[in-house]
């Protein structure tokens, strides 16, 4: 129907991930730069490209690579962590200013007492007690004091290590994107550096700051967080007027796939951003709608398997179709003729049977004018998606969810 290339080439079994401003921060299946870059050196429409959207931008990479290239870009997410991310890691922060305060951060294990401590006041992070040691909350406060009293031109370069210490030095269990307490035993072994492990992000940090800088190209990045299944302002994204997509959307609502809201938490709520809380919930398919709003030929036979297997997963599913539909509607309305879009994407195992979203992907986009190109297919090499799930909701039982990744390319051609 739509047919795809498997290409090996495309697997990057060996690259570095973690060039540039791509070391700066952990975040759930995150794109690898390698293949946005070579997107974008494959497709790029040939005649112009002077903006590339990211539609559901997590951490930034498409952003990072098209300002690699000189190329202006717009990302939107509605988790504010992913905004925080991509905001710094397309920042040129000045690095002197930065090399300053290190010798500063360098004496925080002995400068550092409790007394020191003004704000004392966690409410803000659910559960402390359940999640931190009395001490670790109070040198995270610590830190956070310090980087409150830096000039703003360098708050954020630091901000983000804080981000990824924050959830480090808590109780969750290592590797899990959900919010899993380790055993009391675990616990009682567990004494994080807090100062040294922030230190250590500021140095690994810099290091792909200097790489970036050195690009000296420095394009128009706009960080922004509308919901492109409602609207996409005419403000920011006038009809017509992106050259080229380079995103990789959700695979499913956030409680049955990705835990982005759950792995976002702890910096969400450390740093009070709204919503951070319920944003499982206002993520794609996050809200139960039962009745298909769409029309699909290229996967209605494994909808109608799963509806008569299990009609409760059959309307998680929906729902996060109808979302993800009206979303593709509203980005195709932005798009120029000739214009490219590139959707990585990945087919999940829903009552063990595998939903093609590369067909659903495509097969909408068609529906608004746009022409399959190709669709290759990619091995996932590394631990970037969880390869295994419990898809029977029983605990122990696991099945394989996915191991490739679908890249969708499609060309505006009405
Ligand atoms: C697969 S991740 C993107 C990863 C990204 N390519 C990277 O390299 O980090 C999907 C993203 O979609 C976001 N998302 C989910 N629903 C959204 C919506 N309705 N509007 C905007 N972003 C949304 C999630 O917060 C998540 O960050």
């Amino acid at each position: 129907m739509y047919d795809r290339i498997v290409d090996p080439s495309w697997n990057f079994k060996t690259a570095n991930t973690k060039e540039f401003t791509h070391c700066y921060h952990t975040y759930p299946a995150m794109m690898i730069p390698q293949v946005a870059r070579t997107l974008i050196e494959l497709y790029a429409p040939q005649d112009q490209c002077n903006l590339i959207f990211d539609p559901y931008m997590g951490s930034g990479t498409s952003l990072v690579e098209a300002s690699l290239k000189g190329i202006n870009s717009i990302g939107t997410d509605i988790n504010p962590l992913a905004r925080l991310i991509s905001q710094a890691k397309t920042t040129h922060f000045d690095i002197q200013k930065i090399t300053e305060e290190i010798a500063e951060i360098q004496l925080f294990p002995f400068s550092y007492s409790e007394d020191k401590v003004k704000n004392t006041d966690f409410t803000r992070v659910s559960n402390p007690d359940f999640w931190y040691a009395q001490d670790i909350l109070l040198k995270l406060s610590f830190l956070s004091q310090y980087i409150d009293s830096l000039e703003d031109e360098i708050k954020l370069f630091f901000q983000i290590a804080l981000s990824e210490t924050v959830r480090e030095v808590s109780y969750t269990r290592n590797g899990e994107f959900k919010r899993f307490r380790m055993t009391e035993k675990q616990i009682k072994q567990f004494n994080p550096d807090v100062f040294g492990i922030f230190e250590s992000k500021i140095f690994r940090n810099l290091e792909g700051l200097k790489q970036y800088n050195a690009s000296n190209l420095s394009p128009k990045v706009q960080i922004c967080d509308f919901n492109t299944v409602y609207e996409i302002p005419d403000v920011v994204l006038p009809n017509e007027s992106v050259d080229m997509i380079v995103t990789s959307p959700p695979y499913g609502d956030s409680h049955t796939t990705v835990a982005y809201g759950q792995f976002s938490r702890w910096a969400n709520e450390w740093f009070n951003f709204p919503n951070a809380k319920n944003l499982d919930n206002l993520l794609m398919g996050g809200k139960k709608k039962a009745e298909p709003i769409y029309e699909t030929e290229s996967i209605a036979k494994e909808l109608k398997e799963i509806q008569s297997i299990d009609n409760t997963r059959f309307q998680e599913v929906v729902s996060f179709l109808n979302d993800y539909s009206c979303s593709i509607k509203n980005i195709a309305t932005k798009i120029r003729k000739g214009g490219i879009i590139c959707y990585v994407v990945g087919n999940r195992t829903v009552k063990g049977i595998q939903i093609p979203l590369d067909f659903f992907t495509a097969e909408m986009f068609e529906k608004q004018g746009f022409s399959h190109l190709k669709t290759i297919v990619r091995e996932i090499p590394n631990k970037r998606m969880p390869s295994k799930n419990s898809p029977t909701n029983v605990t122990g039982a696991k099945g394989c969810t996915m191991s490739n990744e679908y890249i969708v390319v499609m060309k505006k051609t009405k």
